[in-house]
C-alpha cells in the first residue's frame, strides 16, 4: 500500500481521537473517525471541534471539503473502509482505587472486530495498563471473522493538550509495541515523512510500548511534585524556589521543563496515569517499585491545601463572608479541559468554606459552569476581580500574566493577590501597592 494512499480509520473522537484523524487527513492519508456519539460526529462533519484546541478547527476546514477526512458512527463502515484501525478512546480513571476504566478500549473492540472480514492492521493509541493490548489482541481475533489475521499492536501517543497538532505532526519519538512484521509496517508507513525527517522509530514488545507511556507521565509528574517539594522547603527555609529552578535548570541532566513550581498537574492525564500505574504495579505484584508515586500525588495535592492556607492568611483568618476572585478554571492555559483542575478544585474549597467566590477564565466557562454551578462567573476579568478581598491567580493565561496591576487595582476592595503559578512579577506588583504571595517564595 503506498504511504500516501493508505485508508485510515480513527475509533474515538474525542481529544485524541479527532486530533489525529485531522492530522493523518493533513498529513494526506483518507481518514474515516468513527465515534458512538452522533452529537460530536454531527458537530465534527460540520467543521466544529467539540473543544479547544488552538489550530485544529482550521485542520478540519481544509481537509473535510476535500473528502479527505471524514467522520461516521458506523463500524461497519470503518471496517470496509480502512487498511489500518487507530484506537483512540479515552481511558479515565474507574473508582477510588484508581484503576483505569477499560470499558471504552473494550468497546472499540467488540464493535469493530465483527466487521473484520480480511487481513487488518488494528493499533491503539489510548493510555493502558500494561499487559492490556495482549488481552485486547485475544479478544479480537476471538471476535472477527477473519481471525488471527486482524493483528493488533499498540503505540502510545504523547499529545499535550492545547499543542496536540504541533505534537502529532512533529511527535518526538514514535513508538509501535509489536511483534507482527505487518503492524509493524502500517505504524512505519504511517509516519514515513516524520521518520524521513529524523524522529526515531522504536519497534518495542507490546508490554515496553505500554510502558514507555504510563513512565513517560509518571517521570513528568514527578518532576513537577519534585520542585514543589523543593516549593515547600523553599517556603520554610526562607528561600526562592524561581530562582532555584532556574540555576538547577542550567545543568542539562535536569533540564527546565515541567519544572514550574506551583499548584501542581491537574488534567485528564498524569492525575489519573499515575494512580492507574500505581494500581497496576499492585496487581502485578510490585507495588513497592511505584510506592514513590504515592508521595508524588500527596505532594501535589498539599499545593493546592497550600494555596487555600496563603489566601486563608491574606484576609485575615477566615473566608466566611469574604469575596474571593479566582483567575483561570481550565487545567492549564490554552485548554478548556477542566478535568481534575487544580483552579475549580482550589475554587470550589474555599466557596466550601463560605466565601463568595466569582471565577473567571477565557475559555472554559461553560465547563466550569456545568460542573461547579455553586461557584459565580464573571464575562471577564476585570468584572471578576470587582469587589475582591483577594485574588488568586490559578491558570497562568497570558491574559492574566499580563495584567496591569494598576487597572486591576481600581476594582477590587483590597490589592492581595495570591500568585498559585509563579506566573506575574513580584516587585511589579509591589510596586503598586499590592499584597503579593506565591507559592516556594517570600
Ligand atoms: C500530558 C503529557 O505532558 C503528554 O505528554 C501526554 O501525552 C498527555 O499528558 C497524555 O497522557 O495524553 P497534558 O495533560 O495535556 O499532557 O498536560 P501537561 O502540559 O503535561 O500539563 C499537565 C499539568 O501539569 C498541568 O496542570 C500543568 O499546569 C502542570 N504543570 C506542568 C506544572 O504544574 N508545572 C510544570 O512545570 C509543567
Amino acid at each position: 500500500v503506498e504511504a500516501e494512499r493508505m485508508r485510515v480509520s480513527v475509533i474515538g473522537t474525542g481529544y485524541l481521537g479527532a486530533t489525529t484523524a485531522a492530522c493523518l487527513a493533513e498529513m494526506g492519508f483518507d481518514v474515516l473517525g468513527v465515534d458512538v456519539d452522533e452529537a460530536k460526529v454531527e458537530m465534527l462533519r460540520r467543521g466544529r471541534v467539540p473543544f479547544f484546541e488552538p489550530g485544529l478547527d482550521e485542520l478540519l476546514t481544509e481537509n473535510l471539503p476535500t473528502g479527505r477526512l471524514r467522520f461516521t458512527t458506523s463500524f461497519a463502515e470503518v471496517a470496509e473502509f480502512a487498511d489500518l484501525h487507530l484506537i483512540c478512546v479515552g481511558t479515565p480513571q474507574l473508582d477510588d482505587s484508581g484503576a483505569a476504566d477499560l470499558s471504552y478500549v473494550n468497546s472499540a473492540v467488540d464493535r469493530l472486530a465483527p466487521h473484520l472480514h480480511r487481513p487488518t492492521v488494528v493499533v491503539g493509541r489510548s493510555t493502558v495498563p500494561v499487559g492490556t493490548a495482549a488481552t485486547l489482541a485475544a479478544r479480537m481475533a476471538a471476535l472477527a471473522p477473519v481471525g488471527a489475521e486482524a493483528e493488533l499492536g499498540w503505540s502510545p501517543e504523547f499529545l499535550r493538550e492545547s499543542f496536540g497538532v504541533k505534537d502529532t505532526l512533529q511527535p518526538n519519538r514514535i513508538v509501535i509495541g509489536t511483534d507482527s512484521p505487518r503492524v509493524e509496517k502500517a505504524v512505519r508507513a504511517l509516519w514515513q515523512q516524520q521518520i524521513d525527517e529524523g524522529v526515531p522509530f522504536l519497534v518495542t514488545d507490546m508490554q515496553t510500548a505500554e510502558l514507555v507511556k504510563v513512565s513517560a507521565n509518571a517521570f513528568l509528574a514527578t518532576k513537577i511534585s519534585f520542585i514543589n517539594a523543593m516549593a515547600e522547603v523553599s517556603e520554610a527555609a526562607g528561600a526562592d524556589v524561581m530562582k532555584l529552578a532556574e540555576a538547577l535548570s542550567h545543568d542539562d541532566r535536569i533540564g527546565g521543563k515541567f519544572l514550574g513550581p506551583g499548584l501542581g498537574f491537574g488534567g485528564g492525564c498524569l492525575p489519573k496515569d499515575i494512580r492507574a500505574f500505581m494500581a497496576r504495579a499492585d496487581e502485578l505484584g510490585v507495588e513497592p517499585a511505584l510506592s514513590f508515586l504515592r508521595e508524588v500525588d500527596a505532594i501535589n495535592q498539599r499545593r493546592r491545601a497550600r494555596t487555600i492556607d496563603i489566601a486563608r492568611q491574606l484576609i485575615g483568618g477566615n473566608f466566611a463572608g469574604r469575596t474571593v476572585t479566582v483567575l483561570g478554571a481550565a487545567f492549564k492555559p490554552n485548554s478548556d479541559d477542566i478535568r481534575d483542575s487544580p483552579a475549580l478544585d482550589v475554587a470550589s474549597t474555599i466557596a466550601s468554606l463560605g466565601a463568595h467566590v466569582t471565577v473567571y477564565d477565557p475559555q472554559a466557562m461553560d465547563r466550569a459552569r456545568e460542573e461547579h454551578p455553586q461557584l459565580n462567573y464573571a464575562p471577564s476579568m476585570m468584572e471578576a476581580a470587582e469587589g475582591a478581598d483577594v485574588v488568586l491567580l490559578l491558570t497562568e493565561w497570558t491574559e492574566f500574566r499580563e495584567a496591569n496591576p494598576e487597572k486591576l487595582g481600581e476594582v477590587v476592595t483590597q490589592r492581595k493577590i495570591v500568585d498559585g503559578r509563579n506566573a506575574l512579577d513580584p516587585t511589579y506588583w509591589r510596586s503598586s501597592g499590592w499584597i503579593y504571595r506565591a507559592l516556594g517564595r517570600q
